[in-house]
């Protein structure tokens, strides 16, 4: 039953910020996706007999890489195989079925906010048994295996039914067909305060989740309208769609402003979230108050003993260096760890496997803790209903108080996308080159007081990662960062962070844009942005 198939090797193979992610006509091509799980399967080692899990977010091309997933995993000798019914496993869930069940590993299919259909992208990626993303080690042993492959085992068997619960063997090998949505929501219900929910939605206040086509559907309904009694049609958009429907899901001020727009009018929503294709993006939104990532972190941090699961307090806080200050000046207040990681959820496996970091965050959108290893949508969902019920307030009352208390970090990213390489990766060289020069002078009246290239050092394991992205420090704490976006698919992609600190509570209410003017027009006088990609205004702003 077990067939070896000779195959010639393709050279792209290399995965990316999170797996190998190419447009499906690219993974399509002849033994394309065989030859990349063959290639993970040849860089572990000790899997024989043990499980496989295998879940993705339902995009096109799903299902048919699920099955050859299954066939090869019972070619090689995996013990058993759990899969998601439909294919379906949201990449945090899937990180809880990892860890919930021991299992050696798993495999997901996604290309997480990218859109989907049979001209857009699709994506593998593999998760270790701590159910995070591989370390680099593994995924450039992969990648190497992927250049020199010659040949791949494939049980030679009809399809599963994936759309069946139960056990059933394929090629002497288990499969569980499971319930994707059951281990999931039982952890959420560990974690946070449903009664409270309950009662809060049950009081009038009115909670819509945009599930964008995509993924989060099936959860979102089940913990949403079926255990926390919200109305029918409070998720929208919650049946995944091998296209998402059309939608673009991420979820952002660009792409769910259907959402952001229902939520600010009159009579809209109270609370409105959203969540991007594969389920571990966020974002908030409460009448008359856009959450920024950086400030839910910290207001998350600042709220966490509120929901059960985090009642003992937590241990520290991590958030990727782009992410803006507001959580350093909870965690300062709290006296736990403050860890500064580079871009890239992977970065915090370390800190939460050793116990240093409870939540992390992330300034595109991302926000999680300990209780998997990827970063979580739901999950920041549930915990802003929790402090919403907790504190009985509303979202920007929540936000507001907590500026008051701590100071407000302005903060927004200008995006310049599909920019020409040479000329992106030119303006860093230059700004490498300038830093030294930075410190001591003035911007009118920005004084810079440090610049760099941010560099971290693991304090786990050791490892150093360098040219993260440059830094340049004023004094009173603002800052403008720039780096290359590690995950765009064509030309180039500068970001530009900016961020001011602001002490005073009677200048909280100014426009994001309009507080950080001097700091954006600084920027690109230090970067000469403009005139070297030839752009005049960003892309994209957030
Ligand atoms: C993915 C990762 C995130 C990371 C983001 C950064 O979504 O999962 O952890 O923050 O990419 O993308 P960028 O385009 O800024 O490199
Ligand atoms: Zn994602």
């Amino acid at each position: 039953m077990i067939k070896t198939v000779a195959t010639t090797p393709y050279q792209d193979q290399k995965p990316g910020t999170s797996g190998l992610r190419k447009k499906v006509p690219v993974f399509a091509q002849p033994n394309y996706a065989e030859n990349f799980i063959q290639s993970i399967f040849d860089s572990l080692e000790g899997f024989e007999g043990k499980t496989l899990v295998i879940g993705g977010d339902g995009r096109y091309y799903n299902r048919e890489v699920i099955q050859k997933a299954i066939k090869m995993a019972a070619a090689v000798g995996f013990g058993k195989v759990m899969v998601g019914q439909g294919g379906i496993l949201s990449t945090p869930a899937a990180s809880n079925v990892i860890r919930k069940y021991h299992a050696f590993g798993g495999i997901i299919l996604s290309a997480s906010h990218n859109p989907g259909g049979p001209t857009e992208d699709f994506g593998i990626k593999y998760n270790i048994g701590n159910g995070g993303p591989a370390p680099e080690k593994i995924t450039d042993a992969i990648y190497a295996r992927s250049k020199v492959i010659d040949t791949y085992k494939i049980a030679d068997t009809a399809d599963l039914d994936l759309d069946k619960i139960g056990t059933f063997k394929v090629a002497g090998m288990a499969v569980e067909v499971i319930d994707p949505v059951a281990d999931y929501a039982e952890l959420m219900e560990q974690l946070f305060d449903f009664s409270a929910i309950r009662a809060l939605i049950a009081s009038g206040v009115r909670v819509v989740i945009d599930s964008m086509g995509a993924v989060t559907g099936p959860y979102a309904t089940e913990i949403l309208e079926n255990r926390l009694g919200a109305p029918d049609g409070s998720v929208r958009n919650a049946i995944p769609l091998p296209d998402f429907g059309g939608h673009h899901p991420d979820p952002n001020l660009v792409h769910a402003k259907e959402l952001y727009d229902d939520v600010m009018s009159k009579d809209g929503p109270h609370f409105g979230a959203a969540s991007d294709g594969d389920g571990d993006r966020n974002m908030i939104v409460g009448k008359g108050m856009f959450v920024t990532p950086s400030d839910s972190l910290a207001i998350i941090a600042a709220n966490a003993t509120l929901a059960p699961g985090y009642a003992k307090g937590i241990a520290g806080i991590a958030r990727s260096m782009p992410t803006s200050a507001a959580a350093d000046r909870v965690a300062e207040k709290l006296g736990i760890g403050m860890y500064e990681t580079p871009t890239g959820w992977k970065f915090f496996g370390n800190l939460l496997d050793a116990g240093k970091a409870t939540v992390c965050g992330e300034e595109s959108f991302g926000t999680g803790s300990d209780h998997v290893r990827e970063k979580d949508g739901l999950w920041a969902v549930l915990f802003w209903l929790n402090i919403m019920a907790g504190r009985n307030e509303s979202v920007a009352e929540i936000v507001k108080s907590h500026w008051a208390e701590y100071g407000r970090n302005y903060y927004s990213r200008h995006d310049y996308e599909e920019v020409d390489s040479d000329a992106a990766n030119g303006m860093i060289t230059a700004l490498r080159e300038k830093l030294d020069s930075l410190p001591g002078q003035s911007f009118g009246s920005l004084k810079v007081v440090a610049a760099d290239d941010f560099a971290y050092h693991d304090p786990i394991d050791g490892s150093v990662s360098k040219n993260q992205g440059i830094r340049v420090l004023f004094e009173g704490g603002s800052r403008v960062v720039f780096r290359l976006s590690g995950t765009g698919t064509s030309g180039a992609t500068i970001r530009v962070y900016v961020e001011r600190y602001e002490p005073d509570a009677s200048k909280h209410g100014i426009d994001t844009q309009e507080a950080l003017a001097d700091l954006i027009a600084v920027a690109d006088e230090i970067s000469d942005l403009k005139k070297r990609s030839g752009r005049d205004a960003p892309t994209v702003i957030t």
